[in-house]
């Protein structure tokens, strides 16, 4: 009994240890015992029933009195806090893609902080990215003050791949988001500035809505690969598995886990070696010699856990949204989801202003060699993965 209390609470210590440090909302978030009232020890604040806007689940109102007290006459219970807590992706038992694998990742960064991104998205028209909304949502109020960089490979080179920073001109959050008990409708798209590009190279979207269980998927980021370690400046990649929705509404009980959700990780061997990618960049499957998009990274419960796989956006439930925003531009042109083993140069029109951070002494300086502690991943997976 103890056990199964401890290893909950446990994990939402390491959440809140990994509470995304670039959400504001998080600075300085003081944690009291308070805040792990949940039955099963995950974050909440006690609150009086009445303001708790959620359904409450019958086990939940039978445990109550054991973490949230009475407060005057009012009777309180835990509130969840799920939703305010900007789960960081991580990649954890991941490897260096190469340059170009992956041409159609785009980094979300800040004007000030551009040595890291602090969420991935993809690009699915010449002038659109598909992302989370929880990435999204930071760059709706001032959109100025946000790049999205293409090309990018290694945050610590400046050689090694062509890159561009391009503008957000709109910002298309799905209406139906939702962060608070549950996260639903996670995903956003954020329209460039990019006119210039002639020969985009974006990721394809299913044909039609799909279901993609028990296929072997990629996940990219460049999330920290370890907890309490900086993020790898090379974008990392790892093979999971998409979960059976049965086994994913399992592992997230109280999590309202719809179909347009959608869980991967790795299911056997204690999920040593399971990820979870940068927030809002893409998982997808190989169909045909193309990476198809099923899933975009939204949230979860620590990472590489057994019990708790990532849990993505299921892109198939959203097909005729994302065709609505992108208008009149289409989904999967003809070179979509073509893994390249050079330069596709596809930035040959673009203005090079947005890169200022090139300089000369940047770029004859060797880049710094950051060693990359990893998970061990289990060879099986390995050849699995796309070179
Ligand atoms: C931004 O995108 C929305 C569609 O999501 C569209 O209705 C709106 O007109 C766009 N705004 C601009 C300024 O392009
Ligand atoms: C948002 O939710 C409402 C109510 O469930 C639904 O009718 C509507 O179609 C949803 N919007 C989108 C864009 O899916
Ligand atoms: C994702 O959405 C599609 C279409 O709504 C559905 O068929 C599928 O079962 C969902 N889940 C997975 C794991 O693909
Ligand atoms: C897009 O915005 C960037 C950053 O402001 C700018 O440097 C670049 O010239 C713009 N590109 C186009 C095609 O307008």
């Amino acid at each position: 009994m103890h056990f199964f209390v401890f290893l909950p609470f446990l994990a939402s210590l390491v959440l809140v240890l990994l509470a995304d440090h670039r959400d504001p909302q998080h600075i300085n978030h003081e944690i009291d015992d308070s805040e792990f009232c949940t039955y099963d020890g995950r974050i909440g604040h006690c609150e009086a029933i009445l303001d708790c806007k959620r359904e409450i689940p019958k086990k939940e109102l039978f445990q109550r009195r054991h973490a949230c007290s009475h407060v005057a006459y009012r009777e309180t219970i835990c509130c969840e806090m799920t939703g305010s807590i900007d789960y960081p992706g991580r990649i954890v038992g991941g490897d260096d893609t190469a340059p170009w694998e992956y041409p159609w990742m785009a980094a979300l960064l800040t004007k000030s902080s551009n040595k890291r991104p602090f969420c991935g998205g993809s690009l699915i028209s010449p002038v659109h990215v598909l992302t989370a909304a929880h990435c999204a949502k930071h760059i709706l109020p001032d959109p100025t003050s946000f790049r999205v960089r293409i090309g990018e490979h290694n945050f610590d080179s400046e050689l090694e791949t062509d890159y561009r920073n391009f503008r957000v001109q709109n910002v298309s959050i799905h209406p139906n988001y939702t962060s608070s008990y549950t996260i639903k409708d996670d995903l956003a798209i954020l329209e460039l500035n990019a006119s210039c590009m002639d020969k985009p190279r974006t990721v394809c979207l299913p044909e039609v809505p799909n279901d993609f269980r028990n296929h072997e998927a990629v996940v990219i980021g460049w999330g920290v690969t370890e907890a309490g370690k900086n993020q790898p400046p090379i974008l990392q990649e790892v093979t999971v598995e998409v979960y059976p929705q049965v086994k994913c509404e399992e592992a997230y009980e109280n999590f309202k886990i719809t179909d347009s959700h959608l869980c991967a990780g790795i299911q056997e061997n204690g999920g040593k070696d399971s990820c979870q990618g940068d927030s809002g960049g893409p998982l997808h499957v190989k169909l045909k010699g193309r990476w198809v998009q099923v899933g975009i990274v939204s949230f979860g419960i620590g990472c590489a856990e057994a019990l708790h796989p990532g849990v993505y956006t299921n892109v198939s439930s959203y097909l005729s949204w994302i065709a609505d925003v992108l208008d009149p531009y289409t989904l999967n042109d003809e070179l979509c989801g073509e893994s390249l083993e050079q330069d596709p140069k596809m930035f040959e029109d673009c203005p090079n202003g947005a890169v200022s951070s090139r300089s000369l002494i940047q770029a004859l300086l060797p880049s710094l060699t950051i060693p990359i502690l990893l998970f061990s991943i289990s060879s099986s997976f390995l050849p699995s993965l796309a070179t």
